[in-house]
């Protein structure tokens, strides 16, 4: 049996964009696995491919697991419970059908594919925007605080009605409460006060609605202004945390494959396509959780009722059962089926539009700053390996005066 959940979080032995090796050993040996918690508490890790497509898209595996299951057992060593607990209201991303469902519906329309297409020629000047700014700074900068961090934050701000001169305190709160080994108390300390802000702002909206995502779900007359706040905090957080870090480390993987970055840069149009495979390969929202709400077979193993149940999307994108050298990066690769939006009811309801983000804003980087390179050495990158969504704390970048921007 494994120890991995201290391991969940552990250092990146294979490499700064590979699965920990101790991740991937497990995988290859017995891809559903039982684990113990630092509380002794028994539970099991999912790291095979079709182990984890099949048991994302089975809801009896409840993603009813909230903040104190989530976070609580897994970094103090207090008990991990075996009961689902109470629901915070909105927060679809951690029900079951028919309750998620009965939130979920209210905004699916606001980011169809159609509905985001019609977005794209603002991201693109959202992005461009920001690398005005970035090209009249000296370098070397901090690229997560000028660019990867401030156009995701920006779109999402616009697209909620979220005044973007709050983001200093939202920003902040939101960090506060994606580090992991974080005490409780700052971490309900960071909840209750982006909660505050948010309920404020619902309230807002439901009283004089603008022409905005959450003014749109305002109006939904038969949502509380608690399931208003909770979907709000969810489409916040959701919304620039991890689309930040694909941004950043993103680039920092494109800097270490120089010679893809330089393909990429000359035929645009592969853009779409390495977008995934850097979705693949890097994974940044890896861990999820999940409650058996009766005896499932999965992988050949029988996971008992009551068991807490994690899976790695990074192992599994990695898995080579699905996808040749997977540790490699190949931006001709087609990385389709891959997991990192996750699968089934609860699949990321923001893909497009981090799409789009992402094409935009790697295609301009690269197209703007043709001599972008790394300020320090590669192994003095700070990555958030103490964080809930992976990817890099910094990345201090350059360019040659005469990169052309
Ligand atoms: C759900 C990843 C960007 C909103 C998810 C899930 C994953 C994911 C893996 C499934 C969670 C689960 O099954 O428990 C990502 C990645 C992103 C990204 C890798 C960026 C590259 C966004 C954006 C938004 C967003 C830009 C904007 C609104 C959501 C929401 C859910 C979700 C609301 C919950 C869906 C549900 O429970 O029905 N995301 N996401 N995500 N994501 Fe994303």
């Amino acid at each position: 049996m494994s120890n991995v959940p201290h391991g969940l979080a552990m250092e990146r032995d294979a490499g700064p964009f590979d699965p920990p090796s101790e991740i991937s050993r497990l995988r290859d040996a017995r891809p559903v696995s039982p684990l113990v918690f630092p509380d002794g508490h028994e539970g099991w890790l999912v790291t095979g491919y079709e182990e984890v497509r099949q048991m994302m898209a089975d809801t009896r595996f409840s993603s009813r697991l909230d903040l104190d299951v989530i976070h609580v057992p897994y970094e103090t060593g207090m008990p991990t419970p075996t009961e689902p607990s109470p629901q915070l209201p909105g927060m679809f991303i951690a029900m079951d059908p028919p309750d998620h469902g009965r939130l979920r519906r209210k905004l699916t329309g606001a980011f169809t594919v159609k509905r985001m297409k019609t977005l794209e020629d603002h991201i693109v000047e959202i992005v461009e925007k920001q690398l005005d700014h970035l090209a009249r700074l000296t370098p070397p900068i901090d690229l997560v605080k000028e660019f990867a961090l401030p156009v995701p934050s920006l779109v999402i701000c616009e697209l909620l009605g979220v005044p973007y001169a709050d983001r200093d305190s939202f920003q902040a709160n939101s960090a506060q409460f994606m580090v992991r080994d974080q005490p409780l108390e700052t971490k309900m300390g960071a909840y209750v006060a982006l909660n505050t802000y948010l309920t404020e702002l619902v309230t807002n909206k439901r009283a004089e609605p603008g022409d905005d995502i959450l003014s749109d779900l305002a109006r939904h007359e038969d949502l509380t202004v608690e399931e208003l706040t909770g979907a709000a905090f969810l489409l916040l957080l959701a919304g620039h945390e991890t689309t930040a870090n694909m941004l950043s480390l993103g680039t920092f993987a494109l800097l270490e494959h120089p010679e893809q970055a330089a393909e990429l840069r000359a035929n645009p149009d592969l853009l779409p396509g390495a977008v995934e495979e850097l979705l693949r390969y890097l994974s940044v929202a890896d861990i999820f959780f999940r409650y058996a709400t009766e005896d499932l077979e999965l992988g050949g193993e029988t996971i008992p009722k009551g068991s807490t149940v994690v899976v790695s999307l990074l192992a599994a994108n990695h898995d080579p059962r699905r996808f040749e050298n997977p540790d490699t990066l190949d931006v001709h690769r087609n990385a389709r089926g891959l997991l990192s939006f996750g699968h089934g009811v609860h699949q990321c309801l923001g893909q497009q539009l981090a799409r789009i983000e992402m094409r935009a804003g790697f295609e301009a980087l690269l197209r703007r700053f043709p001599t972008l390179e790394l300020a320090v050495p590669a192994g003095e990158v700070k990555l958030r390996t103490d964080m809930n969504i992976y990817g890099v704390h910094e990345l201090p970048v350059t360019w040659s005066a005469t990169g052309g921007n």
